[in-house]
Parts: C-alpha cells; sequence; structure tokens
C-alpha cells in the first residue's frame, strides 16, 4: 500500500470522491487524480487488479497440454498453462528456488516441463517440482510447487484472480443479466486488435459507457443505432443497457445489414438490440444479435492503456461459406480509433491545472455508474491506507 498521499491530499481527494459519489443530478465528475497519478495507478494494481477476477483469455486459446499464455499485470507475470489432465492452471510465472523469471514468451507450446533458465529447476505442467538439479530432492518437494493463483471460466472466457482471498468467480458474477441467449461459451474468436492509447484505462471505460458523444463523433454508428433508445441496468458487478437499432438495421457494421441474421437460438426480443456491459473493472461486452464484440482495458501507466478488443461469432456463421467479417471489423475499427482520440483529449485535459470536476448529462447514467463505483472502492482504500 504506497504511503505517499499527504493527510491533506488524501483529504482533498475524499472530499472530491463524495462528490462523485452524489446522484446523478448533483454529481461531479472524478477528480483528475485519478487520472494521472503515478501512487492511485500503484493503489490500483495492489487492490484492484491485484484482488479482482479478470478476464486474461479464452478458454480455446490453449487447445492442448502444454500449451501456455503469460499475461502481466502491474509487474506481476502470470503463467496460464494447460496440464496434462487438460485442466487450465495459473501460477506465478517465476521460480520456487531463488525467483528468477521463468517464461518470457506471450505463448508458446512447452516440450513436457517448465524449465527454469537460472538453475534448470524443473516443474510439471501442474505446477510439481519434479527436479531440482544435482540434489537428491531431500528437500519437502511438495511444498515447492510453483505459486498457484485462482483461475476459473465464465461463458468461455478464462478469469484469474491474484488476491490471496478470491471468492468464487460464479459468486461475483452473479448478478450479471442472463446472457444465455448469447451462447457466450460456444463463440469463436474471428480477430483480434491491440491498441495503444495515450489515456487512462478508465478514460476508456468512461468512453464506452456513454453515447452522449456519438453524433458529433460517430456518423457511421449514429446512423445505425437509435441513440436515445438505452436504458440503464446496474448490479454490484456491473452496469450497462441496451440501445436499439434503427429500423431497416440488423446490426452494427458499416452495411448495417447482417447477411447470415441473428445467432441461432437468440430470443426474438434481442434481435433489434445490441446490449453494451462493463463487468467490472475492464471488461466490456457488446452483445450484438450476431456477434460479441470485447473490449478490455489495461493500464500501462496512469496515461497510457492496452486496449484489446475481440470479435466473437457462432460457430454455424463462421462455417457458413457466405460468412465474412469485414463489415464488422471495418465497422468497429474506424469506430474505435474515433474514440481512442476522445480517450487521448481527454487525457490531455486531466493533466492540466486548469481541470475541474464537471458535471454528469442525463444521458451519460453508465459512465457514472461505473466512476461511482471506482470512487467507492478508492474511498475504501484511502481510508484504510
Ligand atoms: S532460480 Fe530457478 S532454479 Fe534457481
Ligand atoms: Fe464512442
Amino acid at each position: 500500500m504506497p504511503a505517499n498521499f499527504t493527510a491533506v491530499a488524501r483529504a482533498d481527494l475524499l472530499a472530491r470522491l463524495r462528490a462523485t459519489r452524489a446522484p446523478l443530478a448533483e454529481a461531479r465528475t472524478l477528480p483528475r487524480a485519478v487520472y494521472t497519478s503515478k501512487a492511485i495507478l500503484d493503489l490500483e494494481y495492489h487492490e484492484l487488479f491485484g484482488k479482482a477476477w479478470l478476464a486474461v483469455m479464452r478458454d480455446d486459446d490453449l487447445p492442448g497440454a502444454g500449451s501456455f499464455l503469460t499475461h502481466e499485470i502491474g509487474g506481476e507475470r502470470i503463467l496460464i498453462i494447460r496440464g496434462e489432465d487438460l485442466r487450465l492452471r495459473a501460477f506465478h510465472n517465476i521460480c520456487r528456488h531463488r525467483g528468477s523469471h521463468l517464461i518470457d514468451a506471450a505463448r508458446g507450446q512447452l516440450q513436457g516441463e517448465i524449465r527454469c533458465p537460472y538453475h534448470a529447476w524443473t516443474y510439471g505442467y501442474d505446477g510439481r517440482l519434479t527436479h531440482a538439479s544435482r540434489t537428491a530432492l531431500d528437500f519437502a518437494t511438495a511444498e515447492l510447487g510453483l505459486t498457484p493463483i485462482a483461475l476459473d471460466t465464465f461463458g468461455g472466457f478464462v478469469f484469474i484472480n491474484l488476491g490471496p482471498a478470491a471468492g468464487s468467480l460464479a459468486e461475483s458474477l452473479a448478478d450479471l443479466p442472463d446472457l444465455s441467449g448469447y451462447r457466450l461459451s460456444d463463440l469463436q474468436r474471428v480477430h483480434r486488435v491491440d491498441y495503444e492509447i495515450n489515456a487512462n484505462w478508465k478514460i476508456a471505460v468512461e468512453n464506452y459507457s456513454e453515447c452522449y458523444h456519438c453524433p458529433a463523433v460517430h456518423p457511421q454508428l449514429s446512423r445505425i443505432s437509435d441513440l436515445v433508445s438505452g436504458h440503464f441496468e446496474e448490479g454490484i458487478s456491473f452496469n450497462g443497457g441496451p440501445m436499439r437499432l434503427r429500423p431497416g438495421f440488423s446490426t452494427m457494421s458499416m452495411s448495417g445489414w447482417s447477411k447470415l441474421g441473428p445467432m441461432r437460438g437468440l430470443p426474438a426480443d434481442k434481435g433489434e438490440l445490441v446490449h453494451y456491459y462493463v463487468v467490472y473493472p475492464n471488461l466490456m461486452l457488446g452483445l450484438h444479435p450476431d456477434y460479441l464484440l470485447v473490449h478490455r482495458a489495461w493500464p500501462h501507466a496512469a496515461d497510457r492503456s492496452h486496449i484489446v478488443c475481440e470479435w466473437f461469432v457462432p460457430p454455424e456463421h463462421r462455417a457458413d461459406p457466405a460468412f465474412n467479417a469485414d463489415d464488422i471489423l471495418e465497422f468497429w475499427d474506424l469506430t474505435n480509433r474515433q474514440d481512442w482520440a476522445l480517450c487521448e483529449r481527454v487525457q490531455r485535459g486531466a493533466t492540466s491545472m486548469g481541470y475541474r470536476e464537471g458535471p454528469y448529462h442525463p444521458a451519460e447514467r453508465c459512465v457514472h455508474a461505473f466512476d461511482k463505483w471506482y470512487a467507492e472502492q478508492l474511498s475504501d482504500w484511502l481510508w484504510s491506507a
């Protein structure tokens, strides 16, 4: 827990966060420090990304025993690997001998063992220490396995939780709306784009959460989506809601037309809606009648983020000879880039001494819900700091 807040700075921050936590009509946006302060980013790494369930990959990203993927968040290096028993497990990507970082590659396939590059201790895919070079292994090898990290899956997404007291993922997502009509576990990724943006990760989440900016910035999106049709849903783990497609359109894409129609089994009332949800802290789900769009925002610095954007479609569409994702990929890449430019503008504003907390427009209810959730968390951390 970083302690580099003076009492005055902390009291000032808490007062400003109280203003964000007020009801929408009186509330004020978050203070600039949450977008610029390294000390607050360190708190987020420790208290939020270090304790929350985080969606890091899809279950089918690692096809067989020994296939692995590494991930880094706030300096914590994580190894996710499929075992001989085909179970996925997550570990801290460091050796139990003298702590060497184990695997550098972002992903790959191991050949029978995890081997430390330093003194060549080896571990099984299940994390057990199997060989310590030039020793008789007369120490308690059972206690020298790789340090495990909690891992669970939901809707085909693999979540990890770095916290020492991680509760169950199912419980933490229990209040999500019923998404079963979208067959999340069956969906297949058709594309991924990684964006690096010069803005705090929360600015990207806030931008995702409103369409107040859409008429001015997204002419292609505004042609297809009824911008005032949204209504608001909120739980402990999420906020968001649906927006209606304008008459004559069947999906969000350059053409606005879905050649293959809605995914099989989708309830009829979802056919004209796109549901957007932010699942705290950093997972954004865009549920379209015929595809799923996912954004994940990862902090790299107080003023820099890595945004992973992925598109998923049902297997019956993927297998159809008429399937072509270009229409949706082009649409969202264009929209994303329009949004990142806005996010970077806000980041530049947050670095200014002239920044003042502003009011929320009624159309920014989801932004306020996210900011309020965040302000509550940050206030708790500051009280206990
Ligand atoms: S640090 Fe890994 S074997 Fe020594
Ligand atoms: Fe936007």
